[in-house]
């Protein structure tokens, strides 16, 4: 969650000012901190919610091979019981999206060994490039559908994970159905309008 409140900050400034966020992306992506320990340490948080979201789901299936036939009353929301295809939705979107910008990075920082963020004009790279990517329709489209399902997945995933420690409490309950809809709602509309301004604005 704060991944995504830190990206979503940064991103935005793409919007707001380019030379902001290039400076951003230049210390985010030499700063040793941030490559050496927080990125392995996001990566391995993805795969292993990944993980053990189909090993759970593999494991409920088991236990229930037969569906229900009426899911009425069963307990849960419908959205609890779509969590598994959110989350593939979600995965399929980060593959395409780690392989939009973050393999690129790779290639260029400690393939290329080009670790400047300039580009061959000696300008700051990261902006032009994050706009081009978003030149094309069809990964606008793609984009915008996943962020739409991260806030499905969100919306659920936020109150839920509350509920599962026993913090479901008359004083704190509204304030995280609070957070809940700025990540449910705020932060995957504010991600698509980064990618709809910068197809329908360059
Ligand atoms: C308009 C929306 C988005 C834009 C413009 C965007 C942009 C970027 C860029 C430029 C990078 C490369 C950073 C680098 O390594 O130097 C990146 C990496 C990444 N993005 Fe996004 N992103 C967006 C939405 C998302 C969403 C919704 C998620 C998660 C659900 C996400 C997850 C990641 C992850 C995990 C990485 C790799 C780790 C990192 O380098 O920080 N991104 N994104």
């Amino acid at each position: 969650m704060i991944f995504l409140l830190q990206h979503f900050s940064i991103n935005l400034l793409s919007v707001i000012s380019p030379a902001a966020f290039n400076e951003v992306s230049q210390f985010m992506g030499t700063n040793f901190l941030v490559q050496g320990l927080l990125q392995p340490v996001l990566m391995f948080g993805i795969i292993f919610h990944f993980i053990m979201a189909i090993v759970l789901e593999i494991q409920n299936r088991k236990a229930r091979p037969v569906k229900y036939f009426s899911t009425n009353n069963t307990g849960g929301t419908k959205l609890s019981k779509n969590m598994i295809y959110t989350g593939v939705a979600i995965m399929l979107f980060m593959l395409l999206h780690l392989y939009d910008f973050w393999v690129h990075e790779m290639i260029v920082k400690y393939g290329q060994g080009n670790m400047t963020g300039l580009n061959e004009r000696g300008e700051f790279r990261y902006h032009e490039e994050l706009v081009a990517k978003f030149q094309n329709l069809v990964r606008v489209v793609i984009y915008i559908a996943a962020f739409f399902f991260l806030g499905l997945h969100t919306n659920h995933g936020f109150q839920s994970s509350f509920q599962s420690v026993g913090a479901n409490h008359p004083k704190y309950t509204p304030l995280i159905k609070k957070i809940g809809f700025f990540y449910s709602v705020v932060i995957p509309a504010g991600f698509a309008f980064i990618a709809l301004y910068h197809f329908l604005i360059h």
